[in-house]
Order: C-alpha cells, then sequence, then structure tokens
C-alpha cells in the first residue's frame, strides 16, 4: 500500500483490496461453475450485503448464515434464498425466522426431534412453512446427527411433519481444516462425503425426496465439490483469508488487512501499535505483510507490542497487519475501506455486524 495512501486512512481500519476480493470471488465461482455445483457462500466472514451481491452477481445461487439476526439483515437488503447453518430453538427466534419465511425462501438445519416438533408447532401456529436440512455430524462434534439411521429417523419426522418441507441433508466438515497435507485432507474429506451420501441413499430408498446436499468450507471446498452427490458448498472465508487458513489454500489472495499505526516507541526494536483485542480477534497474534521483519509480542486492549529488525520504523508509520482469523475480526468494525490502485474508492458497511442473536 502506497504510504500517502496509507495516511489519509484513520486507524486501525480493516482494508480491502477490491481488485483481491474481486479475485477471489470469481475464483470460487469459477471453481463452482467448471464443476457443475451450487455455491452458497457463508456471509458470517463479511457481514456486508455489498459483498454478497458482489457474490451473487459472480454466480452464487443463495447465502449462508449462521444467525436469525444475521437472515434478517441479508432479507432487508433484498437477498433470497437464505440457508441458517444452524439449530434455531428458541421460540422467540423460531418466530422471527418464521417472519422472514412468510417473504423469502428460508432453509434451517435441524438435528433433534424436539425442534422438529417445535418449527412444526410454530410454523402451523403462524401459517408458514419452513424448508429443512438435516445437519448431519461427520466428525466435528459440534452440533448434527449421526449419520446413517439416526438421520434418518429424523428425516421421516420432518417428512410426516405438516408445515415444514424436507429439503436434504447438511455436513460441515470443519474438524479437516488444518490438515496441512493435501492428500490428506482430500482423503478425510472423502470419508466424511461418503458418509453424507450414504445416508441420502438410506433417504432415497424409503421414498424420501431430497434436492440439497450442503457441505464444505473454504479449505475443502475442491473436495466436497467435487464428490458426486454433494449439491452444494458454503464456503465463508475465501473472499478474504487470514494468516491461519494462508499456507492451507495458497490460491486464493490475501485481500483484507488491518491498517494500524507506531504510536509509541517504549525501547530499542520495539514500537506499539494503536490495533489491541478490540481491533484484532485473538485466535493467536497477527502476522504482518513484512512477516519476517515484524512480530507480535504483547497484545492488549488497546495496543500492540512490536518487536522489528531490518526495517525502521518511527512514529505516525502505518504497518498492515493480517489477522489469525478474519471472520470474528470483521465483526469488530462497522465498515471496510475499499481500495483500488492506490485510491480510496469506497466505504462499505458491515451491516450485520454485531448481529448474534
Ligand atoms: C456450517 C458452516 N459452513 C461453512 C462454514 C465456512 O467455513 P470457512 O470459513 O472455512 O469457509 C462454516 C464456518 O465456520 C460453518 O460453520
Amino acid at each position: 500500500m502506497d504510504e500517502k495512501l496509507k495516511n489519509k486512512i484513520s486507524t486501525p481500519a480493516l482494508i480491502i483490496d477490491k481488485k483481491k476480493l474481486e479475485y477471489n470471488i470469481k475464483l470460487m465461482a469459477n471453481f463452482a461453475k467448471e464443476n457443475s455445483i451450487n455455491l452458497r457462500p457463508h456471509v458470517k466472514t463479511h457481514k456486508c450485503p455489498t459483498i454478497g451481491q458482489m457474490q451473487l452477481k459472480a454466480g452464487a445461487n443463495g447465502i449462508t448464515v449462521a444467525k436469525v439476526s444475521e437472515a434478517e439483515v441479508f432479507a432487508k437488503n433484498g437477498f433470497d434464498n437464505i440457508l441458517i447453518a444452524n439449530e434455531i430453538v428458541s421460540e422467540e427466534k423460531i418466530v422471527r425466522m418464521l417472519g422472514l419465511a412468510k417473504s423469502k425462501t428460508i432453509i434451517v438445519a435441524v438435528d433433534s426431534e424436539k425442534n422438529i416438533k417445535d418449527l412444526d408447532r410454530l410454523s402451523q401456529k403462524y401459517n408458514t412453512e419452513l424448508n429443512i436440512l438435516i445437519d448431519i455430524d461427520v466428525g466435528l462434534g459440534r452440533t448434527g446427527v449421526k449419520p446413517g439411521k439416526p438421520a434418518l429417523q429424523l428425516g421421516r419426522l420432518v417428512d410426516k411433519s405438516p408445515f415444514l418441507n424436507l429439503k436434504g441433508l447438511m455436513a460441515y466438515e470443519g474438524h479437516l481444516s488444518f490438515i496441512k497435507e493435501e492428500e490428506n485432507r482430500k482423503i478425510e474429506t472423502n470419508k466424511c462425503m461418503k458418509l453424507v451420501i450414504d445416508t441420502k441413499e438410506l433417504f432415497e430408498n424409503e421414498g424420501l425426496d431430497i434436492s440439497i446436499i450442503s457441505a464444505g468450507g473454504t479449505p475443502t471446498y475442491k473436495y466436497t465439490g467435487k464428490y458426486p452427490g454433494i449439491t452444494e458448498i458454503q464456503p465463508g472465508t475465501y473472499v478474504f483469508m487470514d494468516h491461519h487458513y494462508a499456507p492451507i489454500v495458497p490460491e486464493f489472495e490475501i485481500a483484507l488487512t488491518i491498517l494500524t499505526t507506531v504510536i509509541s516507541m517504549p525501547s530499542k526494536r520495539m514500537a506499539t501499535l494503536d490495533m489491541g483485542s478490540k481491533s484484532v480477534y485473538l485466535d493467536g497474534y497477527p502476522k504482518f505483510i513484512e512477516s519476517n521483519k515484524i512480530k507480535a509480542q504483547l497484545i492488549t486492549e488497546e495496543h500492540c507490542q512490536i518487536s522489528y529488525k531490518e526495517i525502521e520504523l518511527k512514529i505516525g508509520n502505518k504497518i498492515q497487519a493480517i489477522p489469525p482469523h478474519i471472520c470474528p475480526t470483521v465483526n469488530l468494525y462497522d465498515f471496510f475501506t475499499i481500495i483500488e490502485n492506490d485510491e480510496i474508492i469506497d466505504r462499505w458497511e458491515i451491516s450485520a455486524r454485531g448481529k448474534i442473536l
């Protein structure tokens, strides 16, 4: 980033390099097209309708969210075909979700009988129908019913529920994200997808017709998206990337950085930045564009103390940090600053920022 440009920006700030963002969006959309698979990006990464629109324009078929409040923001901004890839169990949230389902296609994940019964009862009360995916646990151990018969049992219950439409299956293989060796990641992903497709066959043998099999994140999209029978992938992080994922999927560009300012020089070869835990989510420490020359040593609420070598820094210098985990970092900010050809060209609101309900 050009020094003159850096000086125009108040820090800490989230900076999007628009060309790199467009490159990442296109790369994933082209992968989906070439492999005849639907793309339903997880928008919890950017929480920004402007970026969601870019993904749709590039070929995405719908979006994925984690929260009803995220769905509300995107629905209000004109989005349809929204998968809430999470269990929504409290009555207040179910009722809000049904409010959205009156005018939008809403799909929600389930993994328990109680939840299915509550969704059906409330859908009847509010005279709306909901589309359902059975969430299958393929090894993450977070949500989801076991594949095979336990999933089939829930499928039968949804099928019998007058106000619920059984649409298909969902599986998120997030426990495989950090397998470094590509071939192993592929083998393990294929094992997970086999569990899903075997379950799909059980459904079909019973005459339960399903049309959506949704799975996949950024580190596994290449394998999930090519597995026969999977109908859509739901990656999120690929739009921006972060330093956790960069070595795993190096084909994507680092499109988002945090611009931060040196505000103090406490001792020799040490500097303090205005980027604390309120401006970068501490899933590990951030790295820096000049990664081998600058190292984060300690981060507190408002400050990051760095050591540096082979470069000179002075108070007021601005440097670019690469967060370890981009999604919760984005959630700390109100807007992105958009740059292209060393110019600030726009500012995009992170409209679903803080939407955790
Ligand atoms: C259910 C689900 N699907 C998809 C994703 C997207 O994963 P990634 O950000 O690795 O692309 C996530 C991420 O947490 C997720 O929880």
